[in-house]
């Protein structure tokens, strides 16, 4: 196991549109056990490949309580949703920043487990915002893009500051 640096915004790199995974490999297994170490290492509630630089669509989350409770999909996509929540949230890619956004109350998420095989979930509340934010990032987006461009510019300002700081 080994754990993987997360790409900060603004870094372009976060841009990228992540490719559907082709065959649920060894690769992706370990790249899911990885993902899983930095996630839990940096105390957050998901993560995207995209987001330690790899492009392809493959997330992790974990919100439970004890951390124990890992959850990967391969290929996710939303193929219904319901209704409206506002939510705060934060990511470890816009650290120290949190935000409301406005998303879908319940989505029925589609997506390949860690051994291939393809699997439905209906979510809501919480969970159900956590996949709309990774699936996100696979799109190249990432949830201060919800903001007005103000908001935006202020973030971006405050977290290029923070990263000088952290150089010296
Ligand atoms: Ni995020």
């Amino acid at each position: 196991m080994s754990r993987l640096s997360i790409l900060e915004f603004p870094d372009r790199r976060l841009r990228r549109v992540a490719k559907p995974v082709d065959q649920v490999t060894e690769t992706e297994r370990q790249l899911a056990t990885d993902m899983l170490e930095t996630m839990y290492a940096a105390r957050g509630i998901g993560l995207a490949a995209t987001q330690v630089n790899e492009g392809i669509r493959l997330v992790v989350m974990d919100l439970s309580e004890s951390r124990d409770e890992p959850r990967v999909f391969i290929n996710p996509e939303i193929v219904d949703r319901n209704g409206a929540q506002t939510c705060e949230e934060g990511c470890l890619s816009v650290p120290g920043i949190y935000a409301e956004v406005e998303r879908a109350e319940s989505v029925r998420v589609k997506a390949l487990g860690l051994d291939g095989e393809p699997f439905e979930l209906d979510a809501e509340g919480l969970l159900a915002v956590c996949i709309q934010h990774e699936i996100d990032h696979l799109d190249g987006k990432v949830f201060v893009d919800y903001l007005s461009p103000l908001k935006r510019r202020m973030v971006e300002k405050r977290l290029r500051k923070q990263q000088r700081a952290e150089k010296v």
